[in-house]
Order: structure tokens, then C-alpha cells, then sequence
């Protein structure tokens, strides 16, 4: 299909705490954006990249604009536009962006910068095979437990109080980039749109919009060197993937 990728990159990574967006943060020397950008141009599955960017910023918007010109013929499209207040609202901003003409649309966040090759083939293999929307995945290695605020003589003892464990073999780790039949993310997001500030606040993907439509979600496996850059942690990480065998 006629593909375009969304990248999100218009974060404040206030988690990361350089004081500087996320997006702009240098990783093996160059921004973490430029990373995730030419991930998406080695996998030769985009007609168009569609970068969410922080309102105002003119650095990163000019390292896209320089590596637009190292674009060769029959390279993607590359256009920019100013994310919004919520990673959604940056996702809408840039699905508005998107050239006529396009079938299926890739969401991917800049911050998942060393996403391998073959997992952005994964997802568009998936959606070539009739796929409305596809997800990559990983196993969790951890046990996940729900919890909630203890109240009463409980309180005095922990601030949280176990209320069940979830199975492991069931659950999955979800990453991006996330496929979806062009007019499908657009249904989801319209219906988003008119959200609360608290059922807004609960959208943390792209998949569980359209899951809301009943739209079938796909898992395809993805790729721990997905991870995504959140903490220094990960960005000691994400250094060592870059000098190491992986890299
Ligand atoms: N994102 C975005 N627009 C927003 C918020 C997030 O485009 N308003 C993007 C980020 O740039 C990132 C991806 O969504 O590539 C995932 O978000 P996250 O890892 O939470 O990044 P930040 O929001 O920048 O980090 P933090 O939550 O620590 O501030
Ligand atoms: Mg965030």
C-alpha cells in the first residue's frame, strides 16, 4: 500500500530532563530525531514522512529540512508540522498533513529511534495482507500486578494495596511504529477528538483508538532495540546499542 509514517517527535522529554525536547537530545552525536528519521528512509516502506515537531523550534526544523536535500530521487516526501499539547493531538496534527492518494499510515515515535528495519516491514507486510491495524510486540519479562490506594489501617502499613496479577503469558509490550488503514486512524482520532480531558489523558497508543471502533488490532513481533527512549537509562542504553554489535 501507499504508505505514510507519522513521526512524532514534538515531546518535551521531561522524563529524559535535559532541558531541551526530546527529539533534540543528542545520541551518538547527532539528534535522537535524525536516528529515528533515517531508520524510517533505510526501510524504503514510506512515499511520505510526516514529522510532528515542537511549535517554535527551529533547530530540528531545520536539520529536516537540510536532510530533505540529502533525499535522492524516488525518496520519500518529507513534510513538518507543529505537534500539539498530547502525543494524539501531534498525531492529529500530522494526519492532516497527510498527501491524497495514501493507503495505510505508520505511527512511530521519534524517541523509539533504533527500531530495526525488519520490524517497519513487519508492520507493513501485515497491512499488505489485508490487516486494518497492526502493532508490534514483545513479550514482558516482568510480573505485572494492578494496584490501588490503600485506605484505612492499611494506609499505615504501604501506599498501595495488590488487587490482582495479570497473566503474563497474555500480556505484551506494545512499541511503534503502528499500522493502520489510512481511514481507519482517521475514524479513531475524529472520535478522540471530542474526548474529555480524563479519557484523553488515558490514550497512550494509537491501537486502543481503534480498538474503541472495534476494529481488529494485529501483533506482529517487534524488537527490544525498540525501546523506547524515555529515562537517562535509556539513553545509556540506547548508546551502548549504537557502540556495540547491535549497533
Ligand atoms: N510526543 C509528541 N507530542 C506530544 C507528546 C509526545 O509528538 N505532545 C511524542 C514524543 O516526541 C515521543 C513520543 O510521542 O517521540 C512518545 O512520547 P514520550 O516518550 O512520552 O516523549 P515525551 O512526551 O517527550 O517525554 P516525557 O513524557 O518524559 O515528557
Ligand atoms: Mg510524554
Amino acid at each position: 500500500p501507499v504508505t505514510a509514517v507519522i513521526l512524532v517527535a514534538a515531546g518535551s522529554g521531561q522524563r529524559l530532563g535535559y532541558g531541551m525536547p526530546k527529539a533534540a537530545v543528542p545520541l551518538g552525536g547527532e539528534p535522537i530525531l535524525m536516528h529515528a528519521l533515517r531508520g524510517i528512509v533505510a526501510a524504503g516502506i514510506a512515499s511520505q514522512v510526516c514529522i510532528a515537531l515542537p511549535a517554535g523550534e527551529q533547530e530540528l526544523r531545520r536539520l529536516c529540512e537540510d536532510f530533505r536535500l540529502e533525499l535522492v530521487d524516488g525518496g520519500p516526501l518529507l513534510t513538518m508540522v507543529d505537534g500539539g499539547a498530547s502525543r494524539a493531538d501531534s498525531v492529529r496534527s500530522a494526519l492532516a498533513a497527510v498527501e491524497d492518494g495514501t493507503e495505510a499510515v505508520l505511527v512511530h515515535d521519534a524517541a523509539r529511534a533504533l527500531t530495526p528495519e525488519p520490524v517497519f516491514h513487519r508492520v507493513v507486510q501485515a497491512l499488505a495482507a489485508g490487516a486494518d491495524a497492526v502493532i508490534p510486540v514483545i513479550p514482558v519479562v516482568d510480573t505485572v500486578k494492578t494496584v490501588a490506594a490503600t485506605e484505612g489501617p492499611a494506609a499505615d502499613i504501604a501506599p498501595e494495596l495488590v488487587t490482582g496479577t495479570a497473566p503474563r503469558e497474555e500480556l505484551r509490550a506494545v512499541q511503534t511504529p503502528q499500522g493502520f488503514k489510512l481511514s481507519v486512524l482517521r475514524q479513531a482520532h475524529e472520535a478522540a477528538s471530542g474526548f474529555d480531558e480524563r479519557q484523553a489523558a488515558a490514550v497512550t497508543d494509537d491501537a486502543m483508538l481503534v480498538e474503541l471502533l472495534g476494529v481488529p488490532v494485529h501483533a506482529v513481533r517487534g524488537a527490544s532495540q525498540s525501546l523506547k527512549i524515555t529515562t537517562p537509562l535509556d539513553l545509556i542504553i540506547a548508546e551502548g546499542l549504537l557502540e556495540g554489535p547491535l549497533g
